[in-house]
C-alpha cells in the first residue's frame, strides 16, 4: 500500500510541483487548497490527484478537511505544510489585516494541519512533516516584516516538534526556497524583481518549483528517517546559514 500524503496549497505553484512529485514517487496524494476552484478542479482533471477545499488558517476546517481526505484515502503518514500567502507592504504602511491574514496562514496553519494528524502519526509510529518557509524568513525581507516573522516561526515550530516526534518515528523538517518562479514572485513589481532580486540571486535565475519539489520527495522517504529538524536552503546561493 502507497504511504498518503497531503500536500496544503498542492495545486498551484511549488505546492502543485510537490504533489505531482510525490504522485510520480509511488505516493497516493491528496491537495488542498483555498480559493481557486477554476483552477483546481483543472489540475485534478490534468494530473488525476484528488483536490479537497478548506482554509489552513481555520482549525475546525482542517479537522474536517483532513477528516474527508482520510475517509478517502487513509491515515495521512505525509503532511506538507505548504500553503502560504504574501500581503507585501513596507512596515509603516501595513495594516492589521495584513499582519493577522498572514500570520494565521503561514504560522497558525502549520498548527491547525499538524495537530489533526499528530495523534495518528505518533499511535502508527511514523510520520513525515515537512514545513515549506521560505528564505525571507531566514534573512529577514524589506516589504515583509509579517511574512518573514511568519516564516522564521515555522522554523522554530519544526525545531521543536522534531524533539517531540522523534522517539515516535516522526520526522519534521523544513524547506527554506529561495525566489522561485511561480505567481506569488511574479507578482513583485517587475521592477524591483529585475533590479534588486534576480542580481542577488549567484546563479542568476528563478529557481523552478520542481527543484523544491525534489526535497521534499527526499525527505518523505523512509531512507530519510535519520532527519529531523533540519532545514534545507534551495535558493541558488542567495543565503547561507
Ligand atoms: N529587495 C530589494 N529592494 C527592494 C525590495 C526587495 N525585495 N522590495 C522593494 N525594494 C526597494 C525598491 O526597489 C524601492 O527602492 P527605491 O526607492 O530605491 O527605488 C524601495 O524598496 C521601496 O519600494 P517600492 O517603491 O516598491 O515601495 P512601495 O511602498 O510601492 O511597495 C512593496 C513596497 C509592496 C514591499 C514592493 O516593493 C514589493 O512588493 N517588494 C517586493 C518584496 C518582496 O521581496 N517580496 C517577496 C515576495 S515572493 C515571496 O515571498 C516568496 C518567497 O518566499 C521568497
Amino acid at each position: 500500500m502507497s504511504r498518503v500524503a497531503l500536500v496544503t496549497g498542492g495545486t498551484r505553484g511549488i505546492g502543485a510541483a510537490i504533489s505531482i512529485a510525490l504522485k510520480n514517487s509511488g505516493y497516493t496524494v491528496a491537495a488542498n487548497f483555498a480559493g481557486n476552484e477554476e483552477k483546481a478542479k483543472a489540475f485534478e482533471a490534468e494530473t488525476g490527484i484528488p483536490v479537497f477545499k478548506w482554509d489552513v488558517s481555520n482549525y475546525q476546517a482542517c479537522v474536517d478537511g483532513i477528516a474527508a481526505v482520510e475517509a478517502a484515502l487513509g491515515p495521512v503518514e505525509v503532511l506538507v505544510n505548504n500553503a502560504g500567502i504574501t500581503r507585501d507592504a513596507m512596515f509603516h504602511k501595513m495594516k492589521p489585516d495584513q499582519w493577522n491574514e498572514v500570520i494565521n496562514t503561514n504560522l497558525t496553519g502549520l498548527f491547525n494541519m499538524t495537530h489533526p494528524v499528530w495523534t495518528g502519526m505518533r499511535d502508527r509510529s511514523f510520520g513525515r512533516v515537512i514545513n515549506i518557509s521560505s528564505i525571507n524568513g531566514q534573512k529577514g525581507q524589506m516589504g515583509q516584516a509579517n511574512y518573514s516573522a511568519a516564516k522564521a516561526g515555522d522554523l522554530g515550530f519544526t525545531k521543536a516538534l522534531a524533539q517531540e516526534g522523534a522517539a515516535k518515528g516522526i520526522t519534521v523538517n523544513a524547506i527554506c526556497p529561495g525566489y522561485i518562479g511561480t505567481e506569488m514572485v511574479r507578482a513583485i513589481p517587475e521592477k524591483v524583481l529585475n533590479e534588486r532580486i534576480i542580481p542577488q540571486i549567484p546563479v542568476g535565475r528563478l529557481g523552478e518549483p520542481e527543484e523544491i519539489a525534489r526535497c521534499v520527495v527526499f525527505l518523505a522517504s523512509d531512507e530519510a528517517g535519520f532527519i529531523t529538524g533540519s532545514t534545507i536552503s534551495a535558493n541558488g546561493g542567495q543565503f547561507f546559514v
